[in-house]
């Protein structure tokens, strides 16, 4: 009984594996399409030829001036026009939780040269190796530097330091100098003014319960 059984199971593998199997030949025939709205798609595919674009393509660019959502809006700063990094500002206001994470971001980009306690003594310079002495944020000198003067010194560099332009967008630029501004403003800075305001209503709200 078992051995007929063993041989039935085989010989159904085998009958099973040479059906699957092709001959070797060329098939001519490609079989039957049951569906042929789901074989052959209606739309252009991604990357084939399109007759209907000048150039051809079927994946389109979007159009120019196109924000992302979620995106701000470009800046239109131009590189060295100092006076206009002066003036220049955001209307963004941000959450604790985003200065914090201004702040992951700053140690992450920053942190190298001007140090975490932004004193200037980051580890590539303490070491040696990075001979310019980055921007000792905390010192008199940056403590009141206009926010668009640190702006621009993220997009575009300052002398020995690079651009910072493509690692972070312009929020997280904003991020970055709301954290620096909130340590300035607790080391001798001017007041932190890039808060959100449902916080500022709860810390008035609590002030007036404290009066
Ligand atoms: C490779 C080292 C290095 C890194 C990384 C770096 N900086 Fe700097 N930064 C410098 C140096 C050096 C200066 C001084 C440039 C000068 O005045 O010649 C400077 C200057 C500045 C200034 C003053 C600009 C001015 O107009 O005087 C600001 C603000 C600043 N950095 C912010 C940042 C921020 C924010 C980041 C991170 C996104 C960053 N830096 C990353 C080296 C660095």
């Amino acid at each position: 009984m078992n051995k007929t059984k063993s041989i039935v199971i085989a010989t159904l593998a085998i009958g099973l594996g040479l059906t699957a199997c092709n001959s070797g030949g060329v098939r001519r025939n490609p079989g039957k399409i049951y569906a042929p709205d789901m074989t052959y798609s209606q739309a252009y595919d991604a990357y084939t030829h399109n007759p209907n674009f000048a150039d051809g393509e079927t994946s389109r660019l979007p159009v120019s001036g196109t924000v992302a959502r979620g995106h701000e809006l470009p800046d239109h700063l131009t590189e060295g026009d100092t006076s206009a990094y002066k003036v220049f500002t955001t209307n963004l206001r941000f959450t604790a939780a985003e200065v914090e994470e201004g702040g992951r971001l700053f140690n992450i980009y920053c942190g190298i040269c001007h140090g975490t306690k932004m004193d200037g003594q980051g580890p590539l310079f303490a070491s040696g190796k990075f001979a310019a002495m980055p921007a000792n944020l905390k010192d008199a000198k940056y403590l009141n530097m206009p926010m668009g003067t640190m702006y621009a010194a993220i997009k575009f560099g300052k002398n020995v330091m690079g651009s910072y332009a493509s690692q972070l967008d312009i929020k997280q630029r904003w991020m970055v100098i709301a954290y620096i501004k909130k340590v300035q403003s607790e080391n001798g800075g001017a007041p932190f003014t890039l808060g959100a305001a449902e916080e500022e209503h709860v810390a008035m709200a609590e002030q007036a319960t404290e009066e």
